[in-house]
C-alpha cells in the first residue's frame, strides 16, 4: 500500500429535515452569501426551509450559478462579497454550484488576476473565505472532498483546480431532495459517481484489500439502487442509499493508498467545454472505449472488476476483461445514457485533433496511473466514441 494522509474536515450532516440545522452551523454573527442555480430551489421548498433556518442571520442571495460554473458569473458573485463584506457563504445546489462556490471562496481574498487559480491550477491552501452547502444533487462528491472545476466561458475551457482551504465546514445532505429532480439528473449522478469509482479502481493490481473492496461495494450498491431510484427518486430509502453512494465515491477515501487514472474526467470535460454535454454523459461516452484503448495495461483490474461486481465467470483474464467493459456500456445503457459522441453532435470530426492539441499547450503528455495514456492513445479514444 502506499504512503498516505487522510484528512478530511468536512462535518456531513446526513438525513431528513436537517436543513435547519444551518441556524446552528453558521456563526451567528456572520454576514451569509447564499449561492444557487437557475431556480429549482424555490420549486421543491428548499428556498424556504434554508430562509426560514436563517431567518436570525444577515443573509444576501445571488442567483443564477450555471450548470457548469461560469468564472465570469462567479466573478459577479465574488464582487458582492467585497461589496457587502461578506463572511460566510453557502452554496445550496449541486455540484455546479458547490464547485462555484468553492471558486468564489477561493478568489474572495485572491490578488491579482484570479483565472491564474484555474489556468496555472494553484493549490489553494488558505486564505480562502468560510462555506457549507446544502446539497441538492448527489453526484459529484463535491460535498465533502476539496477540488472543483469552472468553465472560463471567453476561451471555452473547463479547468480543475482545489486545495485543502477548499473543503466545506460542512455539508447537508437531506435525501429528500431527490425527489424533485428530473429523471436525467439522476442518471447524470448514478453515472457520474460510478464513474468516479472506476477512475480509482480500474487501474492495475496492487495490495490495498480493503480500498478495493469499498470501491466494489460502492459499485454495487449504484447498480443496486441505481435503476430503481431514477423510477422512483420520491423512495426515500433508495434516495438515501443513492445519495450516500456518490459522497463516498468521490470523498477521498478509497483513493488513499492506491494508484488512480482520471483521464475519463480530463477527456470529458473538454466535450463539456466544446458541445455543453452533461458532465456525466461525457463519461459514458469515453471510460469504455478508454478501457479499451488501454486494455493491455488495465484488464487485470477490468477482469476483476468483472468478476466482483458482475458475477462474470470467464476462463481468461482477457475474456473477463472484454465482458465487463460490454457489463459498463450495458449498464450505462440502462441509466439513459447515449455512449456515443455522434449522439450528441453531428459536429464530432474533428474534436479528437482538438483535444489532443489543448493537452500537447498545456503540456498534459502523459495521463493515467501509469502515465502511459499518451497523445496518440488520447487521440484513438476519442476517435473509437465518434
Ligand atoms: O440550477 P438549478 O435551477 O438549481 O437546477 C439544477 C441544474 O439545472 C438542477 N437541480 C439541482 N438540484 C435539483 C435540481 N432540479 C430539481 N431538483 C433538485 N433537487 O440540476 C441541474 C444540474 O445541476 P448541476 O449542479 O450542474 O449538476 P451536478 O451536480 O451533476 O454537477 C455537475 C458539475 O460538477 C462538476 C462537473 O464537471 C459539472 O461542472 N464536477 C465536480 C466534481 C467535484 N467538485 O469533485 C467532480 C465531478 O467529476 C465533476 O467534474
Ligand atoms: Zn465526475
Amino acid at each position: 500500500m502506499l504512503n498516505f494522509e487522510y484528512y478530511n474536515p468536512v462535518n456531513l450532516v446526513f438525513g431528513r429535515g436537517q436543513i435547519a440545522k444551518l441556524s446552528k452551523l453558521i456563526p451567528q454573527n456572520a454576514k451569509v452569501l447564499m449561492v444557487y442555480g437557475g431556480g429549482s430551489i424555490f420549486k421543491n421548498g428548499v428556498h424556504e426551509q434554508v430562509a426560514s433556518a436563517l431567518e436570525k442571520h444577515t443573509v444576501v442571495e445571488f442567483k443564477g450559478v450555471e450548470p457548469n460554473p461560469r468564472y465570469e458569473t462567479l466573478m459577479k458573485a465574488v464582487k458582492v462579497v467585497k461589496e457587502e463584506n461578506i463572511d460566510f457563504v453557502l452554496a445550496v445546489g449541486g455540484g455546479s454550484v458547490i464547485d462555484g462556490v468553492k471558486f468564489i471562496s477561493a478568489a474572495a481574498n485572491f490578488e491579482g488576476d484570479a483565472t491564474e487559480i484555474l489556468r496555472k491550477r494553484l493549490r489553494i491552501e488558505d486564505n480562502a473565505l468560510p462555506f457549507g452547502t446544502v446539497l441538492t444533487l448527489p453526484a459529484t462528491g463535491s460535498e465533502m472532498n476539496s477540488g472543483s472545476v469552472v468553465t472560463i466561458e471567453a476561451t471555452q475551457e473547463k479547468l480543475p483546480f482545489g486545495g485543502p482551504a477548499l473543503f466545506p465546514q460542512f455539508s447537508i445532505c437531506d435525501p429528500s431532495v431527490v425527489a424533485s429532480l428530473p429523471v436525467r439528473q439522476v442518471q447524470n449522478g448514478v453515472v457520474d459517481a460510478f464513474t468516479h469509482v472506476l477512475e480509482q479502481y480500474i487501474t492495475y493490481p496492487h495490495d490495498a484489500i480493503l480500498q478495493d473492496r469499498i470501491a466494489e461495494g460502492i459499485l454495487q450498491t449504484l447498480v443496486e439502487v441505481g435503476p430503481k431510484v431514477a423510477e422512483n427518486p420520491s423512495d426515500y430509502t433508495l434516495a438515501a442509499n443513492f445519495m450516500w453512494s456518490c459522497t463516498m465515491a468521490l470523498n477521498g477515501l478509497i483513493q488513499k493508498g492506491v494508484p488512480t487514472d482520471w483521464a475519463t474526467h480530463m477527456i470529458g470535460h473538454e466535450l463539456t467545454a466544446l458541445y455543453e454535454i452533461d458532465h456525466a454523459r461525457t463519461l459514458a461516452i469515453i471510460a469504455p472505449n478508454l478501457y479499451r484503448v488501454m486494455f493491455d495495461t488495465k484488464k487485470e483490474k477490468l477482469a476483476q472488476y468483472g468478476q466482483r461486481v458482475w458475477g462474470i465467470n470467464a476462463d481468461t483474464i482477457e475474456e473477463g476483461a472484454a465482458m465487463a467493459i460490454e457489463k459498463t456500456v450495458q449498464f450505462f445503457h440502462a441509466m439513459g445514457m447515449d455512449t456515443k459522441l455522434s449522439g450528441y453532435t453531428p459536429e464530432y470530426e474533428k474534436t479528437a485533433d482538438f483535444i489532443v492539441n489543448r493537452f500537447e499547450e498545456r503540456g498534459w503528455k502523459a495521463l493515467g496511473e501509469r502515465q502511459n495514456i499518451t497523445p496518440d492513445k488520447v487521440k484513438a479514444i476519442v476517435e473509437l466514441s465518434y
